[in-house]
């Protein structure tokens, strides 16, 4: 399972990036409003110039023929632009102009698997089930991501990959991978969640504590 980094703050993407284990960016309009400035293709370009992996910029338009023209333009911004589409009929019919266009499209905000298999037909490179969002309201998020990888797996021939997305905790990375998602998208502060252990640090507290009695 790749790991993307689910944020458009740049301190963090350049802290995680020199971790070596970020493959991508994704970022959505909420990410987006958090931080300084409201310049996002100077923002999308410099996090495109850290992380060479994809990365996710979301259209705001909502009817096809707007959301081709923001996708192609949002996609000239740099190569590894990918471009983010929610999944509505507009959506489906904005992918599929622009698959054949080899612009790359992550379908997102994805809560089943009917809309997955739909993306999957229509090109999607990505489809992101919002794992946490299901959780906030009694379903189980991560069900749907098992879902969606046993429908892909009947039918070889598509391709997309399934990025698990809104993920709000360590559990639910261990729940991606156990499923078989291609990839987990984690905000940082879950990243840092993935690396600590307790036991790793009392162990190297007693590992220089030892050291430190023997080498006076
Ligand atoms: C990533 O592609 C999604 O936009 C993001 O994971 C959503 O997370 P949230 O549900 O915590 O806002």
């Amino acid at each position: 399972m790749h790991i993307f980094l689910d944020t458009a703050n740049i301190d963090q993407i350049r802290q995680a990036a020199r971790l070596g284990i970020i493959s991508g960016v994704t970022t959505n309009p909420s990410l987006l409003s958090k931080e300084a400035t409201s310049d996002y293709e100077t923002v999308t370009k410099t996090i495109c110039s850290i992380i060479g992996g994809p990365v996710s910029v979301e259209v705001l338009a909502e009817d096809a023929e707007s959301m081709i023209e923001e996708a192609r333009l949002k996609a000239s911004w740099a190569p590894n632009v990918n471009i983010k589409i929610p999944i509505t009929a507009d959506g489906l019919q904005a992918m599929t102009v622009l698959s054949k266009e080899n612009i790359k499209v992550n379908m997102t905000l994805c809560f089943s698997v009917n809309q997955a298999l739909l993306s999957a037909l229509a090109g999607a490179t990505y489809v992101s089930p919002f794992v946490g969002r299901l959780d906030d309201i009694g379903h189980d998020g991560m069900q749907l991501v098992k879902d969606i990888i046993d429908v892909y797996k009947n039918y070889p021939h598509l391709s997309t990959q399934v990025i698990a997305a809104s993920l709000r905790h360590p559990l639910h990375c261990i729940a991606a991978a156990k499923a078989g998602a291609h990839i987990a998208t984690v905000p940082y502060n879950v990243l840092m969640q993935m690396i600590q252990h307790p036991l790793t640090d009392i162990g190297i507290k007693r590992f220089l504590a030892d050291w430190k009695s023997v080498s006076k």
